[in-house]
Parts: C-alpha cells; structure tokens; sequence
C-alpha cells in the first residue's frame, strides 16, 4: 500500500495518510529517546520488533473485548490504523514498584502490589507530562468523566490480559503505558503501541529486563533484550489440557 503525506513524525514513529481518510499509515523507526528526548539513540531492529509486537497484542486485546486502533499490518514496520483524535495522557498501570515510582515514593524497586496502581500523565513534552489526577483532566477538558471512567476500565482490563499472556511466556509485566483516542463517531479506542518502549517486562525466573529499561539506564544488550522478548512473545505457549482432551 502506498503512504500518503507525511503528516507527523514522533520519537519513534512516522504517521502518513492513507488513501482512505479514515484510516492512517504508522511507520516505526529504530530511534530510541528517554528522559524526555535528552538521550538519544538507535535500537537496531527495533522498529520491525515494535511494530509485530504491537499488532500481536492488540490483536489479543480485541479478541478479550478491548477496542484498538489496529486493522492491519502493511509491511515490517508498516501498520494500517484507524485515524483516531489522541486523548492526550499518558496511562501507566503499575504492578511492581519501579522507574518513577520507586524514586517518586522512596521505595525500591521490585514490590509487588496487591492492587494494580493506575496513574494519568499529561502527554505534554514540554512541561515534562506532569502528573495528574482525573479532576485535573477534567479542569483541563482532556476528557469527560465518562471517557475517563472507560479508560480506566480498559487499562484494568488490558492489564489483566497481557500480564496472563506474559506469564504464560515466563515473563513477569512490571507495569506499561498507554494511549487512548476518539474515533469519529466519539468511541474510545486503544492507541499508540505496545512494546518493549513501553511496559517493563522482566523475565520471571531471572528478573532480567527485557526492555527499554537496557537502553534507559545503559545496561548493555539492548537489540538482543527485544529479540529476546520477541521471541518469547511468538513461543506458544505449554498447551492447557482442555475438558474434550481429557476423553480421549
Ligand atoms: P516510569 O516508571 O518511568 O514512569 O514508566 C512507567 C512505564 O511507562 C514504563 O513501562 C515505561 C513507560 N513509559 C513510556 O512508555 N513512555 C514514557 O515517556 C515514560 C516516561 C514511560
């Protein structure tokens, strides 16, 4: 499929028009930034990984019931998405104390929680996304109470189906981030990527990173930590006996 104009380029991905207005061309690139784009660099390989990534799981989430943007994978690092108007916060869901949180409360990393801990940014690099709770984005109008409602109900439901397919992958999800956006008739859909870029994901028995934390905090490895996380996310899983298995 041809792109069309290009009409945005982030960190770490491109967006292009498509011939139909209602969808749009995502193109993932191998730059890496953290802190805010202050450090800079190239992943080898990592946008093919982000982009195969990402359409795997948001194929998962619709299959549990959770509105995405994705249609369909057009090349390596080229994905058909609905045109969606981004709701600008930037959801975390937390299930292990790490990164900001740890240092923000002074505790280590690596606790669990009994509750899943679910947190709104405001997506807004120049004021470093601050922190903020729902009637601060009410007060900003970023959302209606309804949407915010919806979009904790999702990230809670997310949450619970990508830690189960992790763990069934021996691989532990810490916490991750998420975008949410509005598609023409007002529907709030799953946006942006899921990815190593995005949630910390530690291998369960080892407590390795396999994640941008590598790239983050400059612990080496990082292209083979994304092969590995890749590789595990398309291991099938031990089958589950099922009741007909059983009889035979
Ligand atoms: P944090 O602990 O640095 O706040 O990060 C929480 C999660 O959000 C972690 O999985 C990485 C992800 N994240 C992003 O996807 N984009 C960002 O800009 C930041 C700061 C974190």
């Amino acid at each position: 499929m041809e792109k069309g104009l290009q009409l945005y380029e982030g960190k770490a991905k491109k967006v292009f028009a498509a011939e139909d207005p209602d969808l749009l061309i995502v193109y993932y690139k191998d730059d890496a930034t953290a802190f805010n784009g202050l450090k800079r660099g190239t992943i080898a390989g990592k946008g093919i990984i982000n982009n195969r990534m990402s359409n795997a799981l948001m194929m998962l989430l619709e299959k549990h019931g959770i509105p995405t943007h994705y249609v369909r994978e057009i090349g390596e690092r080229e994905t058909l998405v609905k045109k969606a108007e981004i709701i600008p916060l930037e959801v975390i869901v937390r299930n292990i104390s790490a990164g900001s949180f740890a240092k923000r409360y002074g505790v280590e990393e690596g606790i669990a929680f009994e509750q899943p801990a679910v947190e709104f940014s405001y997506k807004n690099d120049a004021l470093g996304d601050p922190l903020l709770n729902d009637s601060h984005a009410l007060a900003l109008r970023l959302a209606s109470r309804e949407e915010l409602e919806k979009i904790r109900a999702y990230s809670l439901r997310i949450n619970e189906v990508l830690r189960q397919f992790w763990n069934t992958r021996g691989v532990t999800l810490v916490d991750f981030k998420l975008e949410f956006g509005r598609l023409g008739d007002g529907s709030i859909v799953l946006a942006d990527e899921i990815s190593p870029d995005t949630c910390r994901l530690w291998d369960s028995k080892t407590g390795e990173k396999l994640d941008k934390d590598r790239f983050r905090r400059d612990l080496g490895g990082v292209e083979e930590a994304y092969r590995e996380i890749m590789d595990r996310l398309e291991k099938q899983p031990e089958p589950e006996k099922s009741g007909e298995n059983l009889h035979d």
